[in-house]
């Protein structure tokens, strides 16, 4: 497919992009700053400008679409990944702009360009434990696409409205418009910088309800979303199937969810952030996990 990628210079973006790539797909990256990888166009533009985000979706990825002759190709897909990534980078107000007038450019000019297929990041966020004034616990476990979307800070805010955006484009136009809910992404080398010290400490892991996912799982979830047709709306937690921590849920329950609602039994080291839908719906099945790579004890 012929994919405009936002935000493919950034920390998941530059896994995913390249997960894409090696799928067979050609990507066109838009963000503000350049991609250093082979195969990869970058486009300097920003997405709060409608102007820059109309013309990029409209426009040659790069000076061999010249060649045959026959005008500017459409994209298959739109993957927009572009965004201020947490609160306490830029004021809040700024985070929140940024993030909901981007994508609303973005999935506009998608829409209006003839793009039928359009994913973007959401986030685990949503679910407003995350960055939480205090420790908060979930309405119930393990966490689905259900659990209610209340959060109280203005980048999950962002997200929230995002997805409000998001279902209202794809009503009037009936494109199929994917959101990802995704849990804390994890680069190759993280195994390595962060693993060895909070495996064993989960207080560290609480505001992720202990889930992570790898960055190259996160690609594979975006290329079965772009294989996967015909399913209109739909939200989708990303997660590894098993805890970040090497602790097993039941303990986990005992010390952080005494009197939280278990809706179902779950396996000795299960997600509490639940990828079940992800699994059924497009065939999502994570292959990174960090016992791989850590040298895991317990199990
Ligand atoms: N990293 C995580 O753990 C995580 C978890 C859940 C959701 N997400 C979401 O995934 C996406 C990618 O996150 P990330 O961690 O790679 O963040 P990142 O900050 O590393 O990458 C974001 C990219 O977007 C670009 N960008 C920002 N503002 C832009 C603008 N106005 N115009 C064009 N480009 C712009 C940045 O230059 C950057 O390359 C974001 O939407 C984020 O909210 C990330």
């Amino acid at each position: 497919m012929r994919i405009l990628f936002t935000g493919g210079s950034g920390k998941a973006g530059k896994h995913v992009v390249s997960y894409l790539l090696a799928q067979g797909h050609q990507v066109l990256n838009v963000d503000l700053e350049p991609l250093d990888h082979p195969g990869v166009d970058t486009r300097i533009a920003d997405i709060t400008d409608a102007g820059q985000v109309s013309d990029v979706m409209q426009s040659y990825a790069n000076l061999g679409e010249l060649a045959p002759g026959t005008g500017v190709p459409r994209f298959d897909a739109v993957v927009h990944f572009a965004a201020i990534p947490r609160i306490l980078i830029r004021p809040d107000n700024e985070t929140f702009r940024i993030n909901t007038i981007g994508t609303y450019n973005v999935i506009d000019a998608a829409l209006k360009a003839g793009v039928r297929k359009i994913i973007f990041a959401s986030s685990e966020t949503t679910y407003g434990i995350c960055f939480a004034d205090g420790a908060r616990k979930p309405d119930y476990i393990p966490v689905d696409e259900d659990h209610p979307t209340v959060p109280e800070d203005s980048y999950a805010m962002s997200k929230v409205c995002n997805e409000a955006t998001a279902r209202s484009f794809q009503a009037r136009s009936g494109a199929d418009i994917y959101g990802l809910r995704i849990n804390n992404v994890i680069e190759p080398h993280e195994y390595a910088t962060l693993f060895p010290d909070f495996i064993h400490d989960p207080d560290q892991r609480r505001r992720n309800i202990f889930a992570y996912i790898d960055a190259r799982d996160l690609g594979q979830m975006v290329d079965r979303c772009l294989a996967t047709d015909g399913l209109g709306y739909e939200v989708f937690n990303v997660a590894n199937d098993e805890h970040s921590v090497d602790v097993t849920t039941r303990e986990l329950i005992e010390t952080y969810y005494e009197g939280v609602d278990q809706i179902r039994e779950m396996e000795t080291y299960e997600t509490f952030f639940s990828n079940r839908k992800a699994r059924e719906m497009v065939g999502f099945a994570p292959e990174h996990s960090w016992r791989k790579y850590v040298g895991a004890t317990a199990k």
